[in-house]
């Protein structure tokens, strides 16, 4: 296992769910951090409470990974100390709505490429060059089981995962010769705010997404995420699928009434 003190970790998506116990974890391990997603104040919460319970460095930063100048200048402009990345975890993402294709809105399309797609190119690209130059470095990125099989209501979200998939396989082999790991964890069902921003906040709908059944959580994935990062430096764990002990695939899971 190798110690990830003192090595500095960018993560996006951290006011919420697996991003948020990512944070937790990795500031646990003695690494220092830079957190990253749009609603500012929590992000600044979290590392206000991190640093004091953890003693670590943090950097606190209002991020929209869709927008791609945004995410060049949030990189450029890091402070020297934070400025050589060890570390990135490609975590922002959402799905938008659950519906037949054709009755389905493409506001939510473009939220979802833009964010699980786009948001992750433009955030591997403005860091991924120094890790170039280094010959270190090392990538995780959240995909999904929605990125090995494609369910029903599903083919946007599905449509991105396979992209995460895809983006990963295809950055592995860019970079075999660089000494940079690329990994991707895939999860099933979590409980985290995922279902209601899926559902456009509708709680009821939410709650019924992990209906008699015991859902994952984010601290579980955070584990298998600090398990990746921790391996020594000639092994990377390549891809991770994650489920709770009632889920089989995409759509088989035992719920008890
Ligand atoms: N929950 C599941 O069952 C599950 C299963 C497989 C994979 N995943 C994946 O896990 C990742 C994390 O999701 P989660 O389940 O933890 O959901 P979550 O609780 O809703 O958290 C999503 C995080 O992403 C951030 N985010 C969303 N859009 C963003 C943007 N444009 N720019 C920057 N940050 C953005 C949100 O922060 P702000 O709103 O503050 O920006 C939030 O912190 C996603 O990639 C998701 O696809 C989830």
């Amino acid at each position: 296992m190798v110690s990830l003190k003192g090595k500095t970790v960018f993560i996006t998506g951290v006011t919420s769910g697996i991003g948020k116990s990512c944070t937790y974890a990795f500031a646990k391990e003695g690494a220092n951090l830079v957190i990253s997603a749009r609603r500012i104040n929590l992000v600044n919460e979290i590392a206000d409470d991190i640093s004091k319970k953890y003693g670590v460095n943090v950097h606190p930063i209002k991020l929209d990974v869709s927008k791609r100048d945004e995410v060049n200048k949030a990189v450029d402009s890091l402070p020297a100390e934070f400025k050589k990345i060890d570390l990135l975890i490609n975590n922002a993402g959402l799905g938008r709505g659950l519906n037949k294709f054709y009755e389905d809105n493409p506001d939510g399309w473009e939220e979802m490429i833009d964010t699980n797609v786009k948001g992750l190119l433009y955030v591997t690209n403005a860091i991924l060059p120094q890790m170039v130059e280094r010959k270190s470095g090392h990538i995780i990125n959240i995909g999904s089981i929605a990125g090995r099989e494609a369910y029903p209501k599903g083919a946007v979200y599905c449509a991105t995962k396979h992209a995460v998939d895809a983006i990963t396989r295809s950055l592995r082999m860019d970079l075999v010769d660089k000494n940079i790991r690329v990994s991707t964890i895939d999860p099933g069902l979590v409980e985290t705010g995922f279902s209601k921003v899926r559902f456009y906040g509708d709680e009821e709908k939410a709650k019924n997404a992990y209906k008699g059944l015991k859902p994952l959580t984010g601290e579980d994935i955070a584990e298998a995420v600090v398990f990746t990062a921790t391996r020594s430096e000639h092994f990377n764990v390549a891809q991770m699928i994650l489920f709770p002990t009632n889920q089989a695939s995409t759509t088989i899971f035992h719920r008890e009434d």
